[in-house]
């Protein structure tokens, strides 16, 4: 059984994208610019914020982060996306979400010029990954999809059940899994919260994915010897023995699950840092491909 290191991985490409920045500064280019947008304090936002910028550092490109009160309105929020996507110092941003229940989180994203997504959110990304086009791709998926290159995960044919529907992991994990390329070419379930036997499904996966948000749900007797599980929760439990109070949990029960395993990825270490990774590398894509001066 192999833990599968994120963390390292994600240290791995971030150097190789930071060698890539130099080379585009040494021939007088500017660096990538990512702006991210946070609006109120969820804390959970402010971290993931923080990190993104941590990473744009160690990256070689400049980050500026954009606060807005959490009481903004829908109007003036929509208007400084407009303001971002006719910025041309800015490559790309993203607009961390949840948002306040006061805006809808589908005209913000529908706002977006698609070659800012750096979330690759909009409708435009989303088609063109459908289509197996170059474009921004959603994050995690991404950065799970390297995880298979790096560690020569062979995903041809095999059966992968992915737990989950939403649009920022479950639905573009199944799309990136089926296309016909590798990784990829696999056979793809998806199940989501009205499915009536997800274990019967896990149990004949080769590989599973989960991201529901459910600390502990994929459980040992749903894992086949020799499948490689991935675990996109990061679902903060309290825990008064932890110096934040809170720890981190995954969808998998990974002390009775690894040993079945082939390959397993950790949380904390495992997908949180390659969704980052791939943030970056998007920016550096945008920064490349749609850059207008
Ligand atoms: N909130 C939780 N995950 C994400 C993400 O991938 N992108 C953005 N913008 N917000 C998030």
């Amino acid at each position: 059984m192999t833990i599968i290191d994120g963390k390292q991985t994600a240290e791995t490409i971030m150097r190789e994208i930071s060698r890539e920045v130099s080379a585009m500064t040494a021939q007088g280019e500017r660096p990538p610019h990512l702006v991210a947008v946070l609006v109120g304090d969820n804390p959970a936002s402010v971290t993931y914020v923080g990190n993104k910028v941590k990473a744009c550092l160690r990256c070689g490109f400049k980050s500026s982060v954009v606060n807005l009160p959490a009481d903004i309105d829908e109007d003036t929020l929509l208007s400084k996306i407009e303001a971002l996507n006719n910025d041309e110092t800015v490559d790309g941003f993203i607009v961390q979400l949840p948002l306040p229940p006061q805006i809808s989180e589908r005209k913000v994203i529908e706002m977006i010029d698609y070659r800012k997504d750096i979330d690759g959110f909009s409708p435009v990304n989303v088609g063109r990954m459908a289509l197996g086009l170059t474009g921004l791709y959603a994050a995690t998926p991404s950065g799970i999809l390297e995880l298979f290159r790096r560690y020569n995960i062979n995903t041809e044919g095999a059966n992968c059940v992915v737990i989950g529907r939403s649009n920022i992991v479950g639905r573009p994990m199944a799309e990136l899994m089926m296309q016909k390329a590798l990784p990829g070419n696999a056979t793809v379930t998806v199940c989501h919260s009205r499915s009536r036997d997800i274990k019967k499904y896990c149990r004949d996966a080769d590989i599973i994915i989960a991201a529901i948000g459910q600390p502990g749900f994929v459980k040992a007797d749903m894992v086949k010897d020799g499948a490689v599980v991935i675990d996109v929760g990061i679902t903060r439990v309290d825990d008064s023995s932890q110096p934040k109070g809170y720890r981190l949990c995954g969808d998998v029960d990974f002390e009775n699950v690894a040993p079945k395993c082939s390959f397993i990825t950790p949380v904390p270490g495992g997908v949180g840092p390659m969704t980052i990774v791939s943030l970056m590398r998007n920016t550096l894509f945008a920064a490349k491909s749609y850059r207008q001066s």
